[in-house]
Formats: structure tokens, sequence, C-alpha cells
């Protein structure tokens, strides 16, 4: 299947010119293994392009197996393919065949375990009467979260970049709930003003803010992207526009305690080992790419909530982080993942959390009792878990506070 869909891919990219892509994919994928590097077309010749290289040897091993399936799939391409595969397939081409199915095979039993194991918030607590946000609750993770809270009699605001988009799932969730307290509004986290406005907006319109979800995340980008702030871009939108926001809230918070924020964060906090406090937006260092990059700024909402809940002791708002898991969303879409998309979208297709599930952790720190009176920890699968040794660090996690204050200008 998985090889299946990646000639379908394949070909679909190249749909311009249907039968030449075809044909170049079983041709550049024998020619590439057997290291030959310039396609034959129609009589002509051309050097294979790289993404063509890339994809090549797939395909090649795309059209081996179809041309064992001839009842079901014949063309021109098959049958002038297997007259070359015949000539060149070799027992390790047949091994890699087998290694993919194992893979495969493999994939499908981690995932049932997975997903079987993965915790769930058994907490039937109400949530009449409270108020909650969730940022980034157009999509995945969020909406589901969104969903939930709806369903425990919250008024939920949907705390949107695609007020549009948003505004759909609310829509849905109303009709699904009955729940008419489901509101959007609009925030970009990545732009501080807008974060600005949001938060004088809710400041403005709620009594009460009992829930803080600080979910909205982008995976970052393969090169540097900079805001029109000058914030670097997965920075600004993981953590410097939650660490605004919160703040910004946060007598709301105090004043409707007991209250909680929860910081949507990543095991991919692993990926950073060394948290540069006087540059964080990559100005003065090398930019590491986009999983690094994420992974500072997944570190960075864990030793924000660390800090934070330093400073919350004894105010009744109590903040924890959470990894929701691997979980099958359009994240895998994205910005940097789009590098691997194909790939990450079959192995979180295969092996993922759905998207309601991922969203257990996340309800379980906003809404069970179990955690009432816990705070500054970070959980995965709705139970305490160990984070990097930087992520404990509570002396990195002040100096971080500082930086973003300056960065975000808090105090203006
Ligand atoms: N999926 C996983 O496997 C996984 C694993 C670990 C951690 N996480 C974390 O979980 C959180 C949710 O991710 P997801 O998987 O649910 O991804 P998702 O389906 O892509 O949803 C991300 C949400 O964030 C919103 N968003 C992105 N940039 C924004 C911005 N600048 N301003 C406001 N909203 C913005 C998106 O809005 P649009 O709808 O407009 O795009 C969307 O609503 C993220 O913080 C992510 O880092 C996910």
């Amino acid at each position: 299947m998985l090889l299946l869909a990646e000639t379908l891919l394949f070909y679909s990219c190249n749909l311009h010119q249907p039968k030449e892509s075809f044909l170049l994919g079983s041709h550049a994928g024998a020619q590439q293994v057997t290291g030959v590097s310039r396609f034959k077309f129609n009589g002509q010749e051309r050097p294979l392009l790289q993404e063509e290289r890339a994809l090549a040897v797939d395909s090649f091993l795309v059209v081996l197996v179809l041309s064992a399936l001839p009842k079901i799939f014949r063309s021109e391409g098959v049958s002038l393919f297997k007259l070359e595969a015949s000539k060149m397939v070799g027992p390790w081409v047949w091994a890699t065949v087998v290694a993919w199915t194992i893979a495969l095979v493999a994939a499908l039993v981690v995932g049932v375990l997975y997903t079987r194991g993965s915790g769930r918030c058994t907490s039937t607590r109400r949530l009449d009467g409270k108020t909650a946000i969730i940022t980034g609750a157009s999509a995945g993770i969020g909406k589901e979260t969104a969903r939930d809270l709806a369903g425990r009699g919250a008024r939920v605001i949907l705390a949107c970049r695609n007020t549009e988009k948003a505004q759909k799932v609310a829509n849905e969730i109303i009709a699904v709930t009955g729940n008419q307290q489901v509101l959007v509004r609009h925030v970009d986290t990545s732009n501080m003003s807008s974060v600005r406005k949001f938060a004088y907006g809710i400041l403005s319109s709620e009594n009460n803010l009992h829930i803080l979800i600080n979910n909205a995340g982008i995976p970052g980008y393969t090169t540097r992207k900079l805001t029109s702030e000058g914030l670097e871009m997965a920075m600004a939108t993981n953590h410097f526009g939650h660490f605004l926001l919160t703040n910004l809230l946060l007598d709301l918070l105090k004043a409707s305690a007991p209250s909680r924020v929860v910081n949507v964060t990543s095991n991919a906090h692993w990926m950073c080992h060394h948290l540069d406090t006087d540059d964080l937006n990559y100005k003065w260092r090398h930019f590491p790419g986009w999983l690094p990059s994420y992974g500072q700024s997944k570190l960075s909402n864990i030793l924000f909530t660390l800090e934070l809940s330093q400073r919350l002791e004894g105010t009744g708002v109590t903040t924890n982080s959470v990894h929701p898991g691997v979980v099958n969303t359009e994240i895998f879409w994205k910005e940097g993942w789009k590098i691997i998309n194909f790939y990450a979208v079959i192995a979180a297709w295969i092996m993922a959390k759905d998207e309601k599930l991922g969203a257990q952790p996340v309800v379980y720190l906003a809404v069970s009792e179990e955690v009432d009176n816990v705070s500054g920890k970070y959980f995965v699968d709705c139970k305490e878990a160990p984070s990097s040794t930087l992520a404990q660090d509570p002396a990195l996690a002040k100096r971080l506070w500082g930086a973003s204050e300056k960065l975000v200008d808090l105090h203006s």
C-alpha cells in the first residue's frame, strides 16, 4: 500500500506529463539502482533532476511490486519496466521489498500497541459556569480538546488565526454538544500585537478565565524565518506568543482561581541540547534546522511552565506542560514537516493516535481532579514523566523568562 501510494503521489505530482512521468518513475528507479543517472524518453536523453532521483528508487520498487500483479495493473510503463526489471532484479532488490513489508507490519503492530497504551482522561467533571480559552483550536488536538470541554458545559473560546476555519469547527462543536457557548476570537500567536489585541479583548469581554490552554503550534521551518517583529517563527508561534498571552491574562486567571494553565509541548524538546537565552532567535548562531528549532520552542514551553509555577505559588493557579503523544494531525503537512511529509503522514496514519486520543492528555490536565494541586510538572499520557535535564533547570527557566520578557516587551 505504501509503495502503491507513493507511486500514485509521484504520478499525480507530474500530471502535466502523465505518461512521461510514469515511465520516468520506473526507468529512473531502474537506472538509479544500477548507477545510471540519465533518463531516455522518446529518443531524447537528459540527466535526472534531483527530486526525480530521490523518488526513483521507491518508484522502481513500486513498479516492481505492481508488475507482479499484471491483471490489476497493466500499462505501457509496467510492461516496459518489466523488461528492464527482469534483467536487473537481484536478490538485494527482493530483500528491499521484504524489508519494506516487514517494516510496514512492524509499524502496524507498534501502532496498535501504542494507541492501546495511551493515557485517557477518566474524569467526568463538569465545567458548567467555567470559561476556557484554547489557542489553535481550529484543527487537531486543540479542536478535539475544545469539543471535550464544550461537552462538559464550559464556555469555550477558540483562539485562532484563521477565524473562518475556526467558525466551522465551532459550528460543528455546537451541533454535536448542544453547547451554544463556543466562540471564535482571532489571534496570531506569532504576532505580539495580535496577542495583545486578543488579550485586551478577553479582558474586556470576560469576567472569568478558569482554563487557558496554550496549544497553537507549528513544526518550524528548514531555514531561519522571522516574523515582521523580528522573532524567529517557531519561537514566536510556540513560545513567545503564549508567554505574552499568559502574562497578560494572569490577573484574570488569579481572580478566577482555582484555575489552570496548560502548555502543550512535545517530547521533541529532547532535541534541544543547548538553550542560548542571549540568542533565542538565532541571530548570531547557526540556525540548526526545523527539528532542533522546534525542539527549542518546545523546551521553552516546559521551562516557561517551571518558572510560571514558581511565580504562581499560593495563587490557586496551577500550570503544567504536556506532550500529547504522536498524533495524526495536520501538523504533518505543515511547514518543516513538508520535507519528509509523505513519510511522516504515512507513519502517522499507521502508528499515531487519532486527534481525539491525542487530546486526552490535554483534557486530563485541564479538568482532572487528580491534578487539582499539581503544578510545574511535565506529563505524558496522563502521567507525570521525566523531561530532559535542560527542561528541569530552574536557573535556565529564570533566564528564559527574563529574555522572553525583553523580547516581547512585556512591560510596555
Ligand atoms: N501532532 C503531534 O504528533 C504532536 C506531538 C507533540 C506535540 N504536538 C503539539 O500539539 C500542539 C497542537 O498541534 P497539532 O498536532 O494539533 O497540530 P495542527 O493540527 O496543525 O494544529 C495546530 C493548531 O495551531 C494553530 N496555529 C498554528 N500557528 C498559529 C498561529 N501563528 N496563531 C494561531 N494559531 C496557530 C493552527 O491553526 P490553523 O488551523 O490556522 O493552521 C491549528 O489550529 C502543537 O503545539 C504541537 O507542537 C503535536
